[in-house]
């Protein structure tokens, strides 16, 4: 039987670690070859090894999704390992804890840098490269609940997720022709590095009084009893990747285990 992803070329932005480590192994383990896209080389390597290893194909590429050039050489590496790019994950992405009043233009400005600029960057010369190809694509960006709801005290990350949902929205009007596809996952609260920074944030803000009590308190209303790890988001990841979603696309799918409804 051949495997549901096999030979698809699939980028995953911010591999590395947390979410898109996951989504990118889980994605190999279905027979696609991945290119793990990170800022920080020595993790982004660590994840394509360990597919590697396990029998799978993944080539590690160095890349600040804010940067073009930078965006443009991680398309073109991909191609030519792996022939061409069928899909692109925009997962790459910061957060900052800060009080709604002490948003700073700076912190504004690096956390819709990454996670807005960098997201749209991406689209952009993953769609040139698709039309190019002439067979469409597929763009699944990771958005958030944050992008569905505004948390405080992280309005300025909520903004740039809300962002994302509508780069998703107008790339698949203005792409559908094409073929190709844009939709974005929205996961609740996932135990990564990400968190422990939102945490931490919150504890140094005077916030929260000791570690966790932050987690623990968006976690507790989760209505499966539990917060995400990034392995849940594997499975919405792979039916995004294959053709099962061929039929889909401007959609933004929550998967936080029950705790915005939208
Ligand atoms: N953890 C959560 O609870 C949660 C919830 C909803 C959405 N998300 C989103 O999921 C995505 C992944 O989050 P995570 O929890 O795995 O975080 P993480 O911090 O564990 O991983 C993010 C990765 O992105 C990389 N990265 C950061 N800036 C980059 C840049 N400019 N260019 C390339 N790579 C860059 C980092 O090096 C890191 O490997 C993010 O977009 C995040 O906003 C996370």
């Amino acid at each position: 039987m051949t495997a549901e992803l096999e030979g698809r070329s699939i980028i995953v932005t911010g591999a590395g670690r947390g979410i898109g480590a996951a989504m990118a192994m889980g994605l190999a383990a279905q027979g696609a070859k991945v290119t793990i896209a990170d800022i920080d080389p020595d993790t982004a390597e660590e994840t394509a090894e360990a597919i590697r290893s396990d029998g799978g194909v993944a080539v590690a590429s160095q890349v600040n999704v804010t940067e073009r050039d930078s965006v443009k050489e991680m398309i073109a590496r991909t191609a030519e390992a792996h022939g061409g790019l069928d899909v692109i994950f925009n997962n790459a992405g910061i957060a900052q804890t800060k009080p709604f009043l002490s948003i700073t233009e700076e912190d504004w400005r690096r956390v819709l840098d990454v996670n807005g600029l960098g997201v749209l960057i991406c689209m952009q010369e993953a769609i040139h490269r698709f039309v190019d190809q002439g067979r469409g694509g597929k763009i699944i960006n990771t958005a958030s609940i944050a992008g569905k709801q505004g948390y405080e005290p992280l309005a300025h990350y909520c903004a740039s997720k809300f962002g994302v949902v509508a780069l998703t929205q107008a790339a698949a009007r203005a792409f559908g022709a094409q073929q190709i596809t844009a939709n974005c996952i929205c996961p609740g609260v996932v135990a990564t590095e990400m968190w422990k920074v939102i945490d931490k944030g919150f504890k140094d803000e005077g916030l929260t009084s000791r570690e966790n009590e932050a987690f623990e308190s968006f976690s507790s209303g989760i209505l499966l009893g539990r917060p995400s790890v990034a392995d849940d988001l594997v499975g919405i990841a792979r039916f995004l990747a294959s053709p099962a979603s061929d039929y889909m696309t401007g959609q933004s799918l929550v998967v936080d285990g029950g705790m915005v409804f939208v």
